[in-house]
This record gives C-alpha cells, sequence and structure tokens, in this order.
C-alpha cells in the first residue's frame, strides 16, 4: 500500500493511500486528527471521499458514468428504468426470474391505503410539490412500522419489500400530488400496466376511461427516469447516507433526500431552467441578457442547466437527453420554440470565454425539462419526476450504508469562527 507524508511545522506525519477498482486514489485522514490535532478543511466535501461505495462510478473530468460498471450510454439504448433499478440496488443484471419477480414485487405495492390518502387533504393544493412528496415519502415509516425499526439488522432483512414499496409509492404519490393539486379524483394503480405506463395513467386517466399511453411517451419518460436513477455522492444521495448513517430507517432517509432534492441548484435546476426559457421566449431576447447576467458571478443569476459540481466536461446524461429530445418532439409532432433557444443558447455560451474557462457545459437539467413539456408534465412536477427516477441510487445507497459493518455515524468537524470566550451580560446591562 502507497502513503504520502504531511510535514506539519517540523513533525512529519504518514497517510495511508487508497486506490479504488478504477485507479482513483485517496490519502486515507480518517486518523488525522487523532494523531495529528488537525483538520482537514474541504467545505462543501468538494475534495472529500465521504465512503467507499461499489453502486456508480463517474469521472467528470472525461464525462464517464457507469452504474455498477455499466455505461450510461449501453443502459440508456438497450435497458429500461426497472431493470436499471434492479442494477443499481442489488449489483447484477437481473436474470428474467429475478427481473419478473422483482416487476412483480413493484406493481403489486404500488397502491396508496385510505388512511394515507388523507394526509394529503392536510396540504394546501397550491403547496411545493416537493415540500408534498418529502411529507408523504417520510410518512411511509409511520405507515410500514415493520419495515422501518431503526435497526439496521431488521431493516435490512426487511429490505426487499421495503425497496419496492419505496420505488412503487414514490412513483403513486408523485401522480396523487398532480391530481390533488387540480382538485381532480385520484386514479389507482393497474396491475397490468408497466411502470411507467401506469405512472402516466395514475397522472392522467380519468376514472372509468380507457385512457391509452402513447408508447413514444412512456419510453421517452422511461429514459427520464433511468438517466436520473442514481449519480454516486450528489448532494441528495449523500443527504441520505449521512441520515442513513444514524440508523434512521430507509423511507425517513429518503425523505430527507428528497428535501435536499428540491433546492433549485440541485434538482430543482430542471424547473429553473425551463422559467429562464420561458422568460427568454416571452422577452423576444436571444439569450444574450441571461448570459451577460450570469457573468456576474451571482449565484442568483447563473445559467440555469449549465455548470456542475463534477462534470468539468460535457455531461454524458446531458448528450443523450439532447440527441432524444429531438426524436421525442419529432415523434410526438411537436415544434417546441423553447428547443430552439435552449439550441442557440448552448452554442452562445459554448462559443464564451467565460463559460470555457470554468468548464461550464450543459448538465442532465437543461434539456430534460423540454422533454418533461412534451410529454405533458407540467413544470412545478419537473422536480417530482427526478424524485421518482432517484430512488432506486438513494435505495442502494442507504443500503451500503446499513449494510457496512464497519460503518461510522456521518459526522463532520467544523472551523470555528465565531466569538471567543465571553462572559454573559443581563439584559439590562445590554
Ligand atoms: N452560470 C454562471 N456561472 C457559473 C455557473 C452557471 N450555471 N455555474 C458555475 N458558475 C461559475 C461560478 O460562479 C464560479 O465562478 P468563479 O470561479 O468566477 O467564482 C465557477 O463557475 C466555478 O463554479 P463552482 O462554484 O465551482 O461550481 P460548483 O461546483 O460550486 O456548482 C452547480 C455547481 C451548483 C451545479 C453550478 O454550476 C450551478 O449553480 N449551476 C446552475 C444550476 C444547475 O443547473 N444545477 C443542476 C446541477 S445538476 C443536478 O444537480 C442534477
Amino acid at each position: 500500500m502507497s502513503s504520502a507524508t504531511l510535514k506539519i511545522d517540523d513533525k512529519e506525519f504518514t497517510l495511508p493511500v487508497m486506490v479504488g477498482t478504477e485507479g482513483e486514489r485517496a490519502i486515507d485522514t480518517r486518523k488525522l486528527r487523532a494523531d495529528t490535532g488537525v483538520v482537514a478543511y474541504d467545505q462543501g466535501y468538494g475534495n472529500t471521499a465521504s465512503c467507499e461505495s461499489s453502486i456508480t462510478y463517474l469521472d467528470g473530468e472525461v464525462g464517464v458514468l457507469r452504474h455498477r460498471g455499466y455505461p450510461i450510454e449501453q443502459l440508456a439504448a438497450y435497458s429500461d428504468f426497472v431493470e436499471t433499478a434492479y442494477l443499481i440496488i442489488y449489483g447484477e443484471l437481473p436474470n428474467a426470474t429475478q427481473r419478473k419477480d422483482f416487476g412483480l414485487l413493484i406493481r403489486i405495492n404500488a397502491g396508496i391505503e385510505t388512511q394515507m390518502q388523507k394526509i394529503f387533504e392536510g396540504f394546501p393544493k397550491d403547496a411545493p410539490p416537493m415540500a408534498l412528496l418529502s411529507s408523504i415519502v417520510g410518512s411511509l415509516a409511520a405507515h410500514y412500522p415493520q419495515l422501518a425499526t431503526n435497526n439496521f439488522e431488521t431493516d435490512l432483512k426487511n429490505f426487499d419489500l421495503a425497496a419496492a414499496i419505496a420505488i412503487s409509492k414514490i412513483r403513486t404519490i408523485g401522480a396523487m400530488i398532480y391530481r390533488y393539486q387540480r382538485g381532480l379524483p385520484y386514479v389507482g394503480p393497474r396491475q397490468e400496466l408497466s411502470f411507467c405506463d401506469n405512472f402516466l395513467h395514475m397522472m392522467f386517466s380519468e376514472p372509468g376511461s380507457d385512457y391509452t399511453v402513447a408508447p413514444e411517451v412512456a419510453k421517452a419518460l422511461n429514459l427520464l427516469l433511468l438517466l436520473h436513477a442514481d449519480h454516486e455522492q450528489n448532494c441528495s444521495t449523500s443527504t441520505v447516507r449521512m441520515v442513513g448513517s444514524s440508523a434512521a430507517n430507509m423511507f425517513t432517509s429518503i425523505s430527507a433526500g428528497i428535501s435536499a432534492l428540491s433546492g433549485p441548484l440541485h434538482g430543482g435546476a430542471n424547473t429553473a431552467v425551463m422559467g429562464m426559457l420561458q422568460a427568454i421566449h416571452d422577452e423576444g431576447d436571444d439569450g444574450t441578457r441571461f448570459i451577460a447576467a450570469a457573468k456576474s458571478g451571482s449565484k442568483s443569476n447563473r445559467l440555469m442547466g449549465f455548470g456542475h459540481a463534477v462534470y468539468k466536461n460535457f455531461d454524458p446524461r446531458a448528450k443523450i437527453i439532447g440527441k432524444a429530445c429531438d426524436e421525442v418532439l419529432k415523434k410526438l409532432g411537436i415544434d417546441d420554440p423553447l428547443l430552439a433557444i435552449a439550441k442557440n443558447l448552448e452554442q452562445a455560451a459554448l462559443k464564451d470565454d467565460y463559460f470555457l474557462a470554468r468548464k461550464l457545459y450543459p448538465n442532465v437539467d437543461f434539456y430534460s425539462g423540454i422533454i418533461m413539456r412534451a410529454i405533458g408534465i407540467p413544470m412545478n412536477m419537473f422536480t417530482v419526476i427526478f424524485a421518482i427516477g432517484r430512488a432506486p441510487g438513494q435505495i442502494a445507497n442507504w443500503r451500503e450504508v446499513a449494510a457496512n459493518p464497519k460503518g461510522r455515524i456521518y459526522r463532520p468537524r467544523q472551523i470555528y469562527v465565531g466569538p471567543t470566550k465571553r462572559d454573559y451580560v443581563p439584559i439590562k446591562d445590554r
């Protein structure tokens, strides 16, 4: 094993160097504080490996993304969301029997019991969908206490069922949020339908009607969900791991992850991108104003859908989605002016020194909103779709934490920069 030498003042310390299966190297600093009295400072953990994981490999410098070794391009071309979910969760592609059993467990757990349906009534109809989603997913721990015992061993024993419930019901809850907000009666799942057909049925069918899902629409949704299925130690997945590390059950941990996903710098970016494209369209601008504003350096003026915390090259998912966008719109016979605006904006930004110097390329959210709009998903539901897609990754990461016998509770350090010790002053003297 190789090692690194750290010199603090005139004292030298040796630190082990770990190597991942793809050759990534990391200095193991776990004993740094105990041995030296010093901690590592890494705001936002951008340079810190918080865990060892065998789920997803990502090389942001060259735009590589693989789940359990399989390139995202191959999964997008040949697999589907449910099969990829199995791969991400269990580590191998399923054989025919495993695929059938997994699919069946998801199908038979799609329904939402009457008592749980009542939770919706407690929320204002115009509440942000992600606020509803995280709360209602969190309530799964209350509805299935036998699967959510907050004990690693027991929860792992019931893992298969809990995982199927999470994947299936997050989707059903998503469809119910859509209907609740519109004052529409709930439409229950149909067991014979595939995962995406069932979701579209629950969202768009009228009770008793023969709604049929257009295959292009289901296919596009399938691709979107698959492309979001996992993405290494992003903000929401790390949140799931952090919450799970306290032995909190899977449902509670995923609910926390969904909250993290709701922010516009993360999963909320797809909504923000569409808002930006729509504003450009409404103003009749060609995007110049937005590009100029984005270069000001202010966080609130960023070019949404551009840049990524780890991709410093094209986001491989954005390449796949950008291509699918053209195909889906063509198949559905839709001419969306926002697609042309997005393409122009992308071209303009890719020629601009500001974006080139900072390696800011379109990310997964840049084109996903245009596909969702084309298949009838309203803008305020975009991040909910992302959350439905991300469930397998969150489940797999929770499991890795729960199953790690050497795992520790997540507990970072800080550098305190507040006031030093001072004495209390009674209120009359302040
Ligand atoms: N528009 C304009 N400038 C940007 C953008 C952007 N979208 N993104 C980053 N920058 C600038 C920063 O201001 C910084 O400039 P500086 O060096 O002059 O200070 C430089 O590029 C480097 O950026 P970082 O701060 O290192 O980027 P970071 O890794 O912190 O942020 C993030 C990544 C949050 C994704 C950022 O690029 C961003 O806000 N993008 C827009 C929101 C978005 O699309 N989010 C979705 C990400 S994908 C996902 O979560 C599914």
